[in-house]
This record gives C-alpha cells, structure tokens and sequence, in this order.
C-alpha cells in the first residue's frame, strides 16, 4: 500500500493523520472534547442561557409573590413588550413593533402568512446600524423564496382585543378544512399558534426572547462591554468580533407534545433528549455549527459535519415542524415539562395541564426567520416543508446501488483488480471510489500520474462492465502558484480573505497550505462549476462521479478544526455569517459543474458531508467518520432517521465502519442493515486492513454477497421510493412511530425503522449474535417475514434468536413490492431486465403498492419518459394501471418504445388464505391462462405466477381463483 502520500510530511497534517491512526489503532476512541466548544465557551450562548435563568428566577420571584397564579399566562418577566397601536395587517403580513424596556432599540416583527397554513416570523432591527446578513434564505429556500405562496388577503381575519394588561390580536385563517389562528399579544409579548382553536406552537411563552441591537463599540478608555462581545477567545484563537455582539434567543414551545426530533446533525438519541435540568438528559444543548469531529462521540448533542435547524414535534394527534432558516452558529435547548411535575428548572409562570417540550434556539447573528409548520399529519408537514426547502430531486439510478471505497485505491491496477474480484465472486456492485491518494499531491483535478497513468481507459474499462467512478474533490486548494486552479482562483480574487480583507486566508489541509473558495460569490461558484466540464477536468469522463469531503470546511489549524468566523466573504459578510451553508455551496457549484458537462443535462451524483437544509437538492450525505464498532452500527439508524426526518433523505452510514477493523461479524452485520440505509457505501481509513466482502472468506462472504443481492433485488423498490419523496418530501428511512403515529410505545424506538411505508427492518447490533431481539409488530395488520413469508398478526410481540445469515425483515400486509431478481454486475446491467411483483396480502386480502421507472439518468422524466403503475390487487384481481401523474407525450412515446419488451416474469402472492387454482390474465384484448402453482416449500400459503408474460408498460389484470 502506497503510504508515501505527502501529508506525512507536513507536521499539521501529519498531527490529524497521527491522531486518528493511532487511536483507532489501540482500540482507543476517543473525541478530543477540549477541541470544542461549549455553550459556555460561547460566549453568545452563555449570554442568553444566563438571561434565560433570570426570566425563570424573575418569574418564579413574581410566582413566589403571589401575583399570578395562571400557570399558562407567559412570563412576565420579559423586558420586550409589543408597542401599542403597532400592530397592523398588511396584505398576508401581520407587522408590529417590539421594544425593550430599557434600550428601547426597536424591533420589526413581520408574521406571514403561507397558503398551506405555514406561519413565518421575521424579526430584525428596524434600523440596523449596518445591514444584518439575510441572505440564507436566498441559498436555502426554493426559489431564493421568491414563489412562495401566500394566503390570500381575503381568507385572514383580522380583531385585536383589550385582555388584562394587554391586547391581543388575532388572525384567522382556513385552509382546506383546517382552521388556523395566530394570537399575538403585546405585554409580555408572546405568539401563539392555534390549530382549531388549540395552541400548538408558541414563541416567547417563557420570555426567553433576547435580542442583541447592533450598537457602536464602547471607548477602549471606557469598559469593553460584557465579556465576550466585542473580542472572544478559544484556546489559542482569538475571534476579533468586529460588529460586536448580534445574538438572539427565543423560545418555542410544543404545547401537548412530550416528543421532538431532527435538527441534525448529532449522534443523539432519536427521540430528543433534555438538555437542561435533567441526569438521564444531556448538560449541553444541541448544537448546530458544521465540524470535522475526529472520531466522534456516540449519544452526545455535540456538532457533527452538518446542520439542519428542523425540528419535528409529534403526539399522537398531530406531527408539527419548526424550521428555524439561520445558517450561524445555532445551539438548541430542549426540556419538558410534565403535565404533573411542579418544579422543574423550566418551569415558569406558564405552563397549562398539558405536557409541553420546551425549545430555546440561539443563534450567533443574522435576522430571526423562523417557519411554524401545522401538519397536522406527517405527509401534510413533509409538504408544508418541501414548499419551503424542496425535496429529494430523482437520483441518478446507479447512485442507489453499492459503493465500493476504502481510503485508497492505490492505482489504476488495484481499482481494476478490485473490481474483477466482484465479478469473481459474483457481487455486484455500481461505483469504485477513490479518495485523496488518487491525486498529484493533493491537488484536485489532477492525477498521480505514477499510479494512474490512464483515468480515461481505466473509467473506460469499468464503463464496459455497467460500472463509475467517483473521485474525491475537498474545497482546499493547495497554495501553489504552478497549480491552474489555484492560479486561476487567485487570479480571479475568488478566494475568501483574511479578517482585514488584504489578503487571501490561508490554513492547513491535505495539501498543507491552501486556500478556500467564497462560494458567496457567484462568479466563484460558476468558476467552480467550470472545473468539472470535461474539456477542463483532464482524465475525467462522464462516467466519473463526485464526492465532496472536508467541507464544513475542515482546517487542520484553525479554530475547532475549522476556518475563522471573522474572515471576509463577498459583500463583506463575515463568516460566522454563513458558516453552515459553506459546504452546500460547494456541494451546489460541483452538482451545478456535474449537470452541465453534457447536453442534454444528466443527473449529477455528488456526496457531501457537510450539509444543511437545501442539501438534498444536490446529492447525498453520509454520517461521517464513524467508528468499526456495534455502538455505532447502532447508532448509525438513528443519525440517518434523524437525516430523514430533516429531509435529507439520501443519507447513510461508512458500512463496516470507517475507523478500526471491523470483526466479520460485525461486518456482515453491517452490510446486513447498510443495504437498507438510502445511500448504501462501505468505505475504510487508510491505516485499516483490506475488507472487501471476499477477504473475510466463508460464510461471510456468501453471507455479504446475499445481503448485497438482496439490495440489488430491491432496486426497483428504491426507486420508486425515490420517486415518491421527490414528489412528496416524505422521509425514506422512517421512524416508526411515522407509519404508527397514535402508537405511543413506538415513539422512542431507535432501532427498528420502517423503509418507505413497506418494510420493516430489525438490525442485529449486538456483538453477542446468540442474543433473541424483540420485534413489536404494530397495527392491526399481517405482517411477512420477507425471506420466509412467515406471517405475524399485530398487534404482537415477538423474539427472534437469529443465525448470522439471517436477519429480520418485515413486510407489511397490503403492500406490492416489484423486484428484478436477474443478478448483474451492475445496476446499469439491468435496465431491460423483467420485473417480479410481490403481493403481501392484507387482514382483508388486499393490497397496493407502486412501481416508477425511467431512464434513470436524464431528465426526460419531467418531460413524461417514465413508465409509473399502481398496482392494485383487490376481489382476487391484480391489476396495473397508469399513475394519475402519467402524460403521454412525444418523450414518453419514445421512452415506452425502448421499454416495449421488458415483462412482469413472475408474481408472488403471499399470505393467501385459501390456494388458488386458476390464474385468467387480461392484457388488451387478449385473455388467457397461465401457470400458477401454490403451496411450494415456504411456511406459509404462497402462491407464484411463473410467467404472466403481461409488459411492464401495458394495462392489465391477472384474475384468480
Ligand atoms: C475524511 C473523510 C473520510 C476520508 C478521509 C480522507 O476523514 O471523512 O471519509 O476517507 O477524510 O479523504
């Protein structure tokens, strides 16, 4: 293995490299915490935990006199009121006037009104001094927010009333039978959201709302204001803080909820755990602020690679969301409050009879952009969500298959010989990968031309077998004058600059000394695109694919592994401005740079792993670098729920684990649960052992390749799934309490998780493999044992000891899953290949279910070049129609002509209770029999169609009896 790669040179690098290596080496993981920071080292944070403690000790010194004994009145204790005779609609917009007591700096509140019942709160200065940063919403929301759609003027109602010491105003609106009203009152100001006319969101209940004006930084002679706000320092770096402090804080409450989820990225309990006031909770909040966390801790509400500030709130009445758009750095506060505790640390004035999560969000600077989401289902959130942030856009169809990387392929010949080795041992797989070693030191877009001397045959011979390349590009650009792009992006001032804006920043990454590109310069970002165009990126080809690494971004020396907050972007922002957009940018310009290199456009494949909301958009994320241990085989479901929850759906975990050696069990384990994860890669540091699936030998390769297979064999099922979410938003990997949403006991469950609305998959984590693993099955419905067609009538529990080639895969009663059940090398292999259709029938001998397909790489699809079938099986009939969303066109015509031959080979119907005898199939015109035999060897009645022979793309119906 080549280990001469440069960075063992460089002391910087040669420090993180040493670091990670030796730790995992001795077993020894272990996150270097003093690296990061906690609220308490922040200073904006700990500005506004210690205001919120004094609002909670003011209000229980009010309490304690006597003067309110409503415990759902807010605090009182604010010192922001609502000034009187604000308060005015205009159009869908709701403005008033916030002041505090003493500064008396005013503030805008603007409340807007979305068609689909989404309430967003804007509050900012109304004279700022200089301009805050507002430009997120530009990156984040669809259409730079430009085409949302408000409610009309005419549906708001609109009365304000005199109510004790305050007024309270109230807008109504009503949007398809469901009735919503804001109540905004004036002292102590607070906003309540009501869903037929019970609260449901409210901010400022507890009067943690602190805003920091803007303001002229004190005379040096004079004190320097409060510690921390003009100048703040973090082991060995100081932030010089030049616009002084701009914080703001608020808090939101769920009235009735005792469960809420997301804001990833943390490697926390699914179900959020407290972080204030409770032993079994955690000490810190969660914070939001993209890092490169060596060998991260598990269970911890520490940052991770990225951020997305959405939360969802669930009970067993409604599911509703809170997207909080600020791209600074954000920490989050949850406690509860119990319907029967009396004297938690959070409980103030208020709290009704009613359970409640109490939220308190900090943000380091920007404006107030707050998204208050109704549901109340979780379909109708995932569409108030999409209508702001998009969704998952159709993938390139390979991207869905496995990815085979390890940290490096060390040339040409071993990614060959790796490759033929799948093929010898009949795995299939779609993308080798290569990371950092491939380049000329580290200089992306170039080659090592000792050890890949030709990228363009060797793209070529993986090309022949239906196979791609994906090849690593970081953000860092050595700083190196003979480097064209470097050059070129010094040239052309791309660069972001140091704090005083004389020169470009400079840090330590791979390459050593590098510069980073400020992606909020569109120029910057068109030039960046640029560099992937063919004629640009020598030895590429269009079968080569992009991961983006290392872009929170990571700097080897700088502040908690990442770059400064008060270096200089475009329009003169500061970094601390944008930080957690930074990597979406990057993974936006290379998504941008992958579409265009081919006319017509094709779907780009590009990994990030820095993300925030917005990211789906551009390809896929994973968890980062775990570790090859159980404890994170486990917690690698949650971390991609969480993902999923938060809409970045295309989301999984390294298989195998990226630090260590994973034992073969656990491996196996691994690929066992990685095939259900939406984005499925095995991939390994450098310093670790060979691990393909054959270099463990028997059983677990067969084991592996089984498992792989089975992946291979679901495709068809992924992508309509894929399919699915890019029309709905709707998560692919689910929690169950998603698919269960009144069943209670499932709200906390982390380990088992639903795959599309289907299929229920139980891993096996633990090390002790002879350990039975219970499984509650939910609902009042069958469900199948998806290998042995075994059925288990819910609601019910069970336990499962299970043999390492087994493993626990359920599916639902009333579902249809197609397959393609030919093995390829390679999905590509696979396009015309027939179809067979799984028929899992329901307590009332139903079911449905859906299959998408298309060409899976251009976007002739929006054009209407798919083939989309609702599969209905009802009174013994199982029939295919054409999707409501089916058009014909003239690019359809052509994409069914290239379809023209491919069949439904067989169909499988399991859980019948009766056999059948007779199988009619009705295709046009033509009526026949055909071959249907039941029974078979499984354990339950199943009866298989062998080979309708009806055509994927026609009208039909199968008949038994
Ligand atoms: C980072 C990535 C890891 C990659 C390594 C070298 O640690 O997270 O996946 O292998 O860098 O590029």
């Amino acid at each position: 293995m080549n280990l001469k790669s440069p960075f063992r040179t460089r002391t910087t690098a040669l420090f993180y490299f040493a670091a990670t290596a030796s730790l995992c080496l001795q077993g020894v993981l272990a996150v270097k915490k003093e690296d990061f920071k906690t609220c308490e080292q922040a200073a904006f944070c700990r500005r506004h935990r210690a205001f919120a403690d004094a609002i909670v000790q003011a209000s229980q010194s009010t309490i304690s006199k006597g003067s309110s004994s409503n415990l759902a009145v807010p605090s009182s204790a604010s010192p922001y009121i609502i000034t009187s005779k604000s308060v005015h609609l205009e159009g869908h917009t709701l403005v008033a006037t916030i002041l505090h007591d003493t500064d008396k700096v005013p503030l805008k509140l603007e409340v807007i009104f979305l068609a689909d019942g989404t309430v967003r709160i804007r509050l900012q200065e109304e004279n700022p001094l200089i301009p805050r940063f507002d430009e997120t919403q530009k990156h984040v929301l669809r259409d730079e927010g430009n085409t949302l759609e408000y409610a009309s003027a005419d549906s708001i109602g609109y009365s304000s009333e005199t109510a004790g010491q305050s007024v309270v105003h109230t807008v109504c609106y009503t949007k398809e039978g469901n009735n919503f009203a804001v109540r905004l009152t004036e002292f102590p100001w607070s906003l309540a959201y009501m869903q037929d006319n019970k609260v449901v969101i409210e901010i400022n209940h507890n009067g943690f709302f602190n805003f920091e004006h803007l303001r002229t930084k004190p005379d040096t002679s004079e004190t320097n204001g409060v510690e921390g706000e003009w100048e703040e320092t973090f082991r060995s770096w100081t932030d010089s803080k030049p616009r002084g402090p701009e914080s703001f804080g608020v808090d939101i409450r769920f009235n009735g909820y005792d469960h809420v989820y997301g804001i990833p990225e943390h490697s926390a309990s699914l179900s959020l755990k407290n972080t204030r006031g409770d032993k079994d909770g955690y000490g810190e909040p969660y914070r939001l602020w993209n890092l490169d966390v060596f060998e991260y801790e598990l269970d911890s509400p520490m940052a991770l690679y990225g951020s997305i500030p959405f939360m969802v709130a669930h009970n067993p009445n409604s599911t509703v969301g809170v997207f909080w758009l600020n791209a600074a750095e954000t920490w989050v506060d949850v406690t509860r409050e119990k319907s029967s505790t009396l004297s938690s640390l959070f409980r103030l004035s208020g709290s009704s009879k009613e359970q409640a999560v109490n939220t308190h969000w900090i943000s380091e600077s920007g404006i107030m952009d707050v998204f208050l989401m109704p549901g109340p289902s979780v379909s109708d959130l995932y569409k108030q969500y999409t209508a702001l942030v998009e969704s998952t856009p159709l993938p390139r169809e390979f991207a869905l298959g496995y990815h085979q990387c390890r940290w490096n392929y060390i040339d040409q010949d071993d990614v060959l010989a790796v490759s033929d080795k799948m093929h010898e041992h009949n795995i299939p797989y779609d993308v080798i990968w290569l990371d950092i070693e491939y380049t000329d030191g580290k200089r992306y877009f170039t080659w090592d031309s000792n050890n890949f001397p030709d990228p363009v045959a060797m793209q070529k011979q993986l090309s022949h077998d239906g196979h791609k390349l994906v090849v690593v590009i970081d953000p860092h650009i050595k700083h190196d004058s003979a480097y064209y792009v470097w050059k070129e992006g010094n040239e052309k001032e791309y660069f972001i600059k140091n704090k005083a804006k004389t020169d470009n920043y400079q840090g330590w990454c791979w390459p050593g000394e590098s510069n980073w590109v400020d992606y909020l310069d569109s120029n910057a970002m068109e030039w960046t695109s640029g560099l992937y165009h063919l004629d640009k990126f020598n030895g590429s080809t269009t079968d080569l694919f992009v991961w983006n690494d290392m872009n929170e971004p990571s700097i080897f020396n700088g502040p908690e592994i990442t770059i400064e907050r008060d270096l200089k972007h475009y329009g003169g922002w500061e970094h601390r401005d944008l930080h957690n957009i930074y990597g979406m940018l990057y993974h936006k310009a290379t998504y941008n740079g992958l579409r265009t290199r081919e006319s017509p456009n094709k779907r780009p494949f590009v990994l990030s792993r820095a993300y925030f909301a917005g990211s789906q958009r551009y390809g896929a994320i994973w968890t980062g670098d775990n570790a090859a241990s159980w404890d994170h085989l486990h917690a690698s479901v949650r971390m991609v729920l969480s993902n999923n929850i938060a809409g970045m759906h295309f989301s999984g975990a390294d298989v195998g684990g990226f630090f260590g050696n994973p034992e073969p069990e656990l491996l196996t384990r691994w690929y066992q649960l990685g095939i259900w994860y939406p984005f499925f890669r095995a991939h390994a540091h450098i310093d670790t052992k060979r691990r393909e699936p054959w270099v463990a030998g028997e059983p677990y390769l067969s084991i592996m390749r089984e498992a792989i297979l089975e992946r291979y064999r679901m495709l068809p099922h992924w992508y309509t799934l894929f399919r699915e979410t890019s029309l709905t938003g709707m998560p692919i990997a689910r929690p169950m309490w998603m698919e269960f949403p009144k069943d209670t006991g499932l709200f906390a469950e982390e380990r088992a998780f639903m795959v599309g609305s289907s299929i229920m998959v139980v891993p096996s984590t633990d090390p002790d493999i002879s350990k039975p693993i219970d499984v509650a099955f939910p609902s009042k419905e069958n469900w199948y044992d998806m290998h042995t067609y075994t059925s288990y009538f819910a609601p019910t529990k069970r336990q499962f000891t299970i043999d390492l080639a087994q493993t626990l895969v359920f599916v639902r009663g009333g579902s249809i899953i197609p397959t393609r059940e030919r093995q390829r090398r390679a999905s590509a292999l696979m396009k015309y290949d027939p179809f067979t259709l799984y028929v899992y029938v329901s307590r009332d001998g139903t079911a449905t279910g859906k299959l998408y397909l298309d060409d899976g790489e251009t976007y002739d699809y929006e054009e209407g070049a798919f083939i989309e079938r609702e599969l209905l099986f009802v009174d013994s009939r199982l029939s295919s129609r054409p999707s409501a969303h089916t058009v014909e066109t003239s690019a359809q015509r052509i994409f069914l002509e290239k379809m023209k031959k491919v069949r439904v080979e067989r169909v499988v119907i399991v859980g019948l209770r009766s056999p059948l005898t007779r199988a009619t199939v009705t295709e046009g015109d033509v009526v026949r029999e055909i071959e249907l035999s039941c029974g078979g060897s499984k354990a339950s009645s199943e009866c298989v169609v062998r080979d309708p022979a009806v055509l994927v793309s026609n009208d039909w119906e199968i008949a038994f009896s």
